[in-house]
């Protein structure tokens, strides 16, 4: 059912996904189909295909088709808002410490240019209730605020924010709402017309099953005449879905086999899925936390599919006269050498920690094996 190697433990599904071969079969059948008559495809085929795929997706994430676009990853849709808003000098952009580090190069990147300020909201991670994500977010707002940007399931703590009360915060003040929701589609369900937010981004590609690059952007109607693609293209000034259903020649299979991917959800049902993976997050995070000792650092009603959890101390004393980022690669690095165990280590907070991912081909053993490999003390005897 999966193409991942079958001598491989991997715990990371939240990086970049992974992808069933009934999904990937599809997806080239889209390519062959393209590869048979190019002109005749991009021509008529792909644009009526295209707005059904993205009727379907619409669909699945509780969108009316017209606001919603396809874009390659989530990293391209908050570059096409943050790219197409003017900032003046002065105005502050709010985001956390807990976003995704491209999305924040994104802020400071617009700001630089527009001499705007990027103001980062501290999250406390340990936390213990939603309310302490609204608490500090709201101590960051000022009247300068001229833009929210905020996570639905944060990438280093796997927090998910309580996005209806942070966005009501914002629409209270006026302040525009950009989500980056990566991790959300599959993990939770969307109602994206009703959430209030002013666009929120997705990706397909993570949770919903779908090929690589497969990602979309929805943008609320009163946003859209001044929301661009970041690559400016032959359907300019003709309507958000002219311009961001063309922007240049790309393939386009892994955005038309998400019919596919709904399909082998619908084949499992979404409950069983959730269900499953939401388990089995919370008991292989349960077997770590009694091997490593501590006390869980989220509440479980602010937890999906993953869950970051502090690593042993004496990790956290290891090659201190290293910087944490390069000691967390080399723990990574070490882990998958080793014991061929695939598991993001993070460093955050002046800290090291692990990000389990529970999906479907995972079972508790595979965590118990994680367990003992970093039970191991860095000169290998066992603790
Ligand atoms: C919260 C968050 N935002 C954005 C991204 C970027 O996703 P992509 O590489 O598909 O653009 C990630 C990736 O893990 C993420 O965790």
């Amino acid at each position: 059912m999966w193409g991942l190697d079958p001598q491989a433990i991997f715990l990371n599904h939240g990086s970049y996904g992974a992808t069933p071969k009934t999904v990937l079969q599809a997806q080239s059948a889209w390519r062959e189909r393209l590869e048979a008559q190019p002109v005749q495809f991009m021509g008529e085929v792909l644009p009526r295909a295209l707005r059904a795929a993205a009727a379907e997706l619409a669909h699945c994430v509780g969108a009316e088709p017209e606001n919603l676009v396809f874009v390659e990853n989530a990293t391209s849709g908050v570059n096409a808002v943050l790219r197409s808003l003017q900032f003046q000098p002065g105005d502050e952009i709010a985001y956390t410490n807990q976003g995704y580090g491209a999305v924040r190069q994104a802020i400071q990147f617009v700001s630089a240019q527009s001499g705007s300020l990027p103001v980062e909201a501290q999250i406390p991670f340990p936390i213990t209730e939603p309310e302490q994500v609204v608490a500090a977010f709201e101590a960051i707002l000022t009247p300068q605020t001229r833009l929210a940007v905020l996570d639905h399931i944060t990438s280093p703590t796997a927090l998910i924010y309580p996005l209806p009360e942070l966005i009501s915060l914002c629409r209270e003040r006026g302040i525009p709402v950009l989500v980056d929701g990566a991790h959300a589609p599959g993990t939770l369900p969307l109602a994206l017309e009703t959430l209030g937010a002013d666009w929120y981004t997705g990706n397909a590609h993570k949770w919903l099953f779908a090929p690589k690059g497969c990602a979309f952007l929805w943008v609320a109607p009163h946003q859209q005449a001044h929301t661009h693609p970041t690559v400016i293209s032959h359907g300019f000034g003709q309507g958000f879905l002219a311009e961001f259903d063309w922007v240049g020649t790309r393939d386009p299979s892994a955005w038309l086999a998400i019919s596919a991917a709904l399909e082998f959800i619908q084949g499992l049902g979404i409950d069983p899925i959730r269900q499953h993976n939401h388990t089995l997050m919370m008991q292989a995070r349960q077997l770590l936390l009694e091997r490593f000792g501590g006390i869980p650092p989220a509440p479980e009603n602010m937890l999906g599919f993953m869950a970051t959890l502090p690593l042993p101390s004496f990790w956290q004393q290891w090659r201190l006269d290293l910087p944490l980022p390069i000691r967390a690669r080399q723990l990574h690095d070490d882990l998958w050498h080793r014991h061929r165990i695939e598991v993001p280590i993070i460093p955050f907070a002046e800290q090291l920690w692990v990000r389990i991912s529970a999906q479907l081909y995972n079972h508790l053993a595979e965590y118990e094996q994680l367990a003992l490999a970093l039970e191991r003390r860095p000169d290998g005897f066992a603790v």
